[in-house]
């Protein structure tokens, strides 16, 4: 079993590659487009125009200037130094804070407690293997009434059931020795290092247990309707 810095490390290398091409995901025709498009409706469904929310782990910033332009006053996150600095670059002068993680405590957010209306997280957990810290985490700089809003892969999606199989493959002891001898185009090809990264898949009963763990409270799952899950949840 690696140890957790071996596995915030290896994410963050991940991303740290894609912080130059992560933003073509956003493109008109691009697959994660409508991901603002459900975030901005979550949230104004919720909270008012002018209340602050941080964007958890906002790589370049796409999501987060969407909801900037829904009229919110937001900040991005991320432990990707070089994600917040694409998103600097490219948002910086909208007056968007962006923050990367703190190299030696990368599990504790620079923030106050009870500082934000929201806090928004897409496509994140499952790149972290211990939600439950975090979870706290966002808790705690969450204002009373405040709310996290989630996507998570949604295990009960078909396409999420085979994806899975091949993470239990590709994280296998055995497979990881063998890998190590592919050509690196193969390894890239096969998707490894993503397989091997985002790994944290769990039924959505389970990641709404451990929310309620951290006081979150949890009205109701949503049915499955696309491979991710949002979760809408509030600090009472
Ligand atoms: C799949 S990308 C999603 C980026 C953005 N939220 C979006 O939807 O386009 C996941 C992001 O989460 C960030 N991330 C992963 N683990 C993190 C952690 N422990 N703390 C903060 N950010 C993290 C990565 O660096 C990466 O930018």
């Amino acid at each position: 079993m690696e140890n957790k810095t071996k596995h915030i490390e290896k994410v963050k290398s991940f991303f740290n590659n894609y912080s130059n091409s992560w933003e073509k995901n956003y493109d008109a025709d691009g697959i994660m487009s409508e991901r603002t498009v459900r975030f901005s409706k979550a949230l104004t469904e919720k909270l008012p125009e002018g209340a602050l929310v941080l964007d958890f782990g906002c790589g370049s910033g796409d999501l987060t200037v969407s909801l900037k332009e829904a009229g919110f006053n937001i900040q991005g996150y991320d432990l990707s130094e070089l994600m917040i600095k694409r998103a600097q670059e490219r948002y910086g002068s909208r007056g968007i804070v962006f923050t990367s993680a703190d190299k030696s405590h990368p599990q504790t957010l620079p923030y106050d407690n009870k500082t934000f209306d929201a806090v928004t997280a897409s496509s994140v957990f499952e790149y972290i293997d211990e939600p439950v810290v975090y979870f706290k985490e966002i808790f705690r700089a969450l204002k009373p009434g405040g709310y996290f809003v989630l996507t998570v892969p949604d295990n009960r999606h078909l396409e999420r059931r085979i994806e899975n199989v091949k993470i239990k493959f590709y994280n296998q002891d055995i497979i990881i020795k063998l890998i190590k001898y592919l050509p690196d185009n193969i390894k890239k090809r096969l998707n490894v290092d993503f397989f091997r990264i985002s790994k944290t898949r769990l039924k959505v009963e389970k990641w709404v247990e451990m929310l309620k763990t951290c006081g979150f409270t949890v009205d109701s799952i949503p049915k499955c309707e696309t491979p991710l899950v949002l979760l809408t949840v509030e600090k009472i």
